[in-house]
């Protein structure tokens, strides 16, 4: 086979177990691959810091822009803003496809990143970056290409379906399982980010954006956490036949008086798009009801197919490692077959209508 140079940038929970199941199965996704995928390094910014599992010690370093140089494929999967664009682009011009995981970046930055990939023919692959293991971003790219996408309601916040279920289950307060969800190593460094509903924001920014085939900038997603919810609240939704999900929202508004910028007459066929975060009613009977724990699931309602329902593991280092790596085997397989890229379709160019709770039972 040929070899393929695979860089990692980050060893964190997910990072650690992409390193070592790359290594554990590496010839069995050389054949799926039809490449050897050679982990030539890690990059990190200690190296003696305690890892989830055993790697080589030298394998690691701390010169992440060198690890890039040569690097057929690299995989970003520090998390934040800077330097992690950086080095992607890095990567990017320097020929590379890149995998990543990085919601914040992607529902930031993910046209100059796409932009960047489509000017060189590279391309980014970030199936971990939204619900975790569950594949939901080749469907809605691939897959559903040929629908219209209506609705799209999302559970794609680990940690904040684990600390609710629990709410409803056990009657806890957020505070009593918030600190069981950081220690099962669903919630993210700073949980702010969990539990104010930013982390499915990021995620519904993501999944709109490739539903509607447009681009949808992370200020326009209306965004409410958990932390108004309490006991009272959860047992009210009960006694009401109800449980409360912090749900992501992703609709088509299809000839709403003002989904175009409030126009009127024929304009007001035109469409437009809300996305939104909340925390939401739902049925008892509703298929997302009986998603319980740190996982996930993405709700899809689509002209042609009707309803789909994905369903998983939203959080976790093992689980979410298998779409990186799934996004490795893709990546290598493009590279083999001389860089067909399949890009990323934006333009549809939708208005958004910025919504908030207009809807809060489902
Ligand atoms: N903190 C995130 C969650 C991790 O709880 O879903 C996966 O993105």
């Amino acid at each position: 086979y040929r070899r393929l140079r695979v860089a990692l940038l980050g060893a964190g929970a997910v990072g650690s177990q992409v390193a070592s199941l790359l290594r554990k199965h590496g010839d069995e996704l050389a054949d799926r691959a039809g490449a050897t995928l050679e982990l030539v390094g890690i990059a990190v910014r200690d190296v003696d810091a305690p890892r989830d599992v055993d790697l080589p010690r030298e394998l690691f370093t701390t010169d992440a822009e060198t690890l890039i140089i040569g690097a057929d494929i690299v995989i970003e999967l520090m998390g934040g803003i800077e330097p992690a664009r950086e080095y992607l682009l890095q990567a990017i011009n320097s020929g590379a496809d890149v995998v990543t995981a990085n919601k914040a970046l992607l529902a930031t930055h993910g046209p100059e990143l796409f932009d960047a990939a489509d000017q060189v023919g590279a391309q980014v692959y970030y199936e971990a970056a939204a619900a975790g293991a569950i594949p939901i971003i080749r469907p809605l790219r691939d897959s559903l290409a040929g629908d219209r996408v209506q609705r799209i309601m999302g559970i794609v916040n680990g940690t904040t379906n684990y600390i609710l279920d629990r709410m409803d289950k056990e009657g806890a307060e957020l505070g009593d399982v918030l600190a069981d969800a950081q220690r099962l190593g669903y919630a993210e460094a700073d949980p702010t980010a969990d539990v104010e509903g930013y982390d499915a924001a990021q995620k519904a920014a993501i999944l709109a954006s490739l539903a509607f085939h447009t681009t949808v900038p992370l200020e326009m997603v209306h965004r409410e956490g958990i932390t108004g919810i309490d006991k009272a609240t959860m047992d009210a939704a009960r006694h009401a036949g109800y449980v409360i999900k912090l749900l992501a929202v992703c609709e088509r508004l299809i000839g709403e008086p003002d989904a175009a910028s409030g126009a009127t007459g024929a304009s007001a066929s035109r469409e437009a798009i809300s996305v939104r975060v909340y925390p939401a009613l739902i049925d008892r009977d509703h298929p997302l009801a009986s998603v319980h724990g740190a996982n996930n699931a993405v709700f899809v309602q689509a002209e042609a197919a009707g309803n789909l329902m994905f369903y998983g593991a939203g959080a976790g280092g093992v689980q979410t490692a298998s779409a990186v790596l799934g996004d490795v085997v893709s990546a290598a397989r493009r590279h083999i077959a001389g860089g067909v890229g399949v890009g990323e379709s934006t333009r549809a160019n939708l208005p958004i209508v910025p919504i908030g709770r207009v809807t809060t039972r489902y």
